[in-house]
């Protein structure tokens, strides 16, 4: 299925693919792997190229989105699809620092990216505009949901046919915020692992665009403009911590490399950061390779967890993400259930943010990270917040009070005050 690619205007700034393997370069094209050793390809750039061509003042003359980084990204002319993605905000988080115990705490949030709420966004901006310079008609993912959202509706934006593969459990609000942009949905009854292997043979027997298969070298590299941007906002510089949440791990390395690509290319000091990566203890094959001291990841056959976000038991990434953590002086963890819900009701609580469970995973681990000193207490730290949580709803409906009901009196107002009681959990339906 591959495309020959002689036949395209070849960006200046790619010098080809690369195996993380065995180093050995490749043509563009979709073709995601070594054929040597089967080892995962990723983009690599002419560096010397793109040195005199950028400068902080370039950079923030542009547009406030992700494609102001646009030579760092894999494109052969400008962007066609996801225009207006990224550019999200840096939240200075002092109320939750206080609660978990950091002096200095950042928040990234992407759970506001534009179009579809979470960082897969920008994933999906560069894997589709690749698609459409293939000029590829069909495009698909496997997904545990955002990337369902944002294929689907990145792809109905500029008319490419998608279909979406999904394990069969996934959230309702998922599910139907994938549906409504006119995919094809697919729901089928196994894990991501097995949703993921049969849409590789579908990408291949097909001849179609499966952004997070083979066109991943392209989709993982959106993820280095949430590098970018935390160094730009944070007055070009990068903080001593990022804690990223980790699903096929590959955002975790892709902040780094953001951040190496902008000292490489003399535009902040050499980073001196360290990498801490959060899944949930239901499925954490990487935080466990990390807190073993395995240098591969066993899979989890089964992951049980409400987070489906992260839910993926055999990352494609998780070696290369345990290696960064490890290399870095970082760390990983994971946390159950009732920490994530707990510590989703935190972050909306003490900084006005409803996360998904993804963003509930991220901030239970930065405390639990706290608590064992591996972070400390005046490190400057940046949680990424990588999805909203209306996507996922019932994973907190069971611990927050329903609203007090009360008839439209004052005087039913003014009992509930001097009741002192907080609202209570009524057995009358939900209000209208
Ligand atoms: C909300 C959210 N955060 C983080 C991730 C992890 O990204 P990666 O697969 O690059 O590790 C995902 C992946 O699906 C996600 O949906
Ligand atoms: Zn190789």
């Amino acid at each position: 299925m591959t495309i020959n690619p002689a036949s395209l205007p070849q960006s200046q700034l790619v010098a080809g693919m690369k195996c993380r393997v065995c180093g050995k370069q490749w043509p563009v094209s979709t073709t995601n792997f070594c054929e040597d050793d089967f080892g995962p390809l990723e983009v690599d750039y002419h560096y010397d190229k793109i040195k005199p061509l950028v400068s902080r003042q370039l950079f923030e003359s542009r547009p406030n989105n992700m494609w102001r980084w646009k030579e760092f990204l894999p494109l052969n002319g400008e962007p066609t699809v996801g225009l207006h993605v990224g550019g999200t905000p840096l939240v200075r988080a002092t109320r939750l620092g206080k609660a978990i115990g950091i002096d200095n705490l950042w928040i990234k949030n992407d759970a506001v990216n534009y179009p579809t709420l979470s960082f897969k966004d920008r994933v999906v901006a560069v894997a589709l505009s690749k698609a459409m310079e293939f000029g590829l008609k069909t495009v698909g993912c496997a997904s545990t949901g955002n990337l369902a959202n944002s294929v689907a509706a990145n792809a109905a934006s500029v008319g490419l046919k998608s279909y979406i593969l999904v394990p069969s459990d996934l959230e309702r609000a998922k599910i139907l915020g994938t549906t409504i942009y006119g995919a094809n949905v697919i729901a089928v009854r196994g894990t991501y692992d097995e949703v993921n292997r049969l849409c590789t043979q579908i990408a291949f027997h097909h001849g179609w665009g499966f952004v997070n298969i083979n066109l991943r070298p392209f989709y993982a590299e959106g993820s280095k403009t949430m590098g970018y941007e935390i160094a730009q906002q944070l007055g070009w510089r990068t903080p001593k911590n990022v804690v990223s949440p980790m699903a096929g791990g590959a955002l975790i390395g892709k902040i780094c490399k953001g951040f190496n690509e902008l000292a490489n290319a003399g535009l902040i000091e050499i980073p001196n950061t360290s990498y801490f990566g959060a899944q949930a203890s239901g499925c954490n094959p990487i935080s466990g390779s990390v807190k073993e001291n395995r240098e591969r990841h066993k899979p989890v056959r089964k992951p049980d967890t409400i987070c489906k976000s992260l839910a993926i038991g055999d990352p494609a990434d998780g070696y290369f993400a345990a290696k960064l953590i490890r290399e870095s002086g970082g760390w990983a963890e994971d946390v159950p259930d009732t920490e994530i819900r707990e510590c989703m009701a935190l972050l909306a609580g003490t900084e006005g943010i409803f996360a998904e469970t993804a963003g509930g995973v991220t901030v239970a681990v930065a405390r639990k990270l706290v608590l064992q000193g591996k972070i400390k207490k005046n490190e400057e730290t940046v949680l990424c917040i990588t999805g909203n949580g209306l996507k996922t709803q019932d994973a907190v409906a069971e611990i927050l009070p329903a609203p007090a009901l009360i008839n439209p009196q004052l005087q039913e107002f003014q009992a509930l005050l001097t009741d002192g009681a907080p609202p209570v959990r009524q057995t009358e339906p939900a209000l209208a």
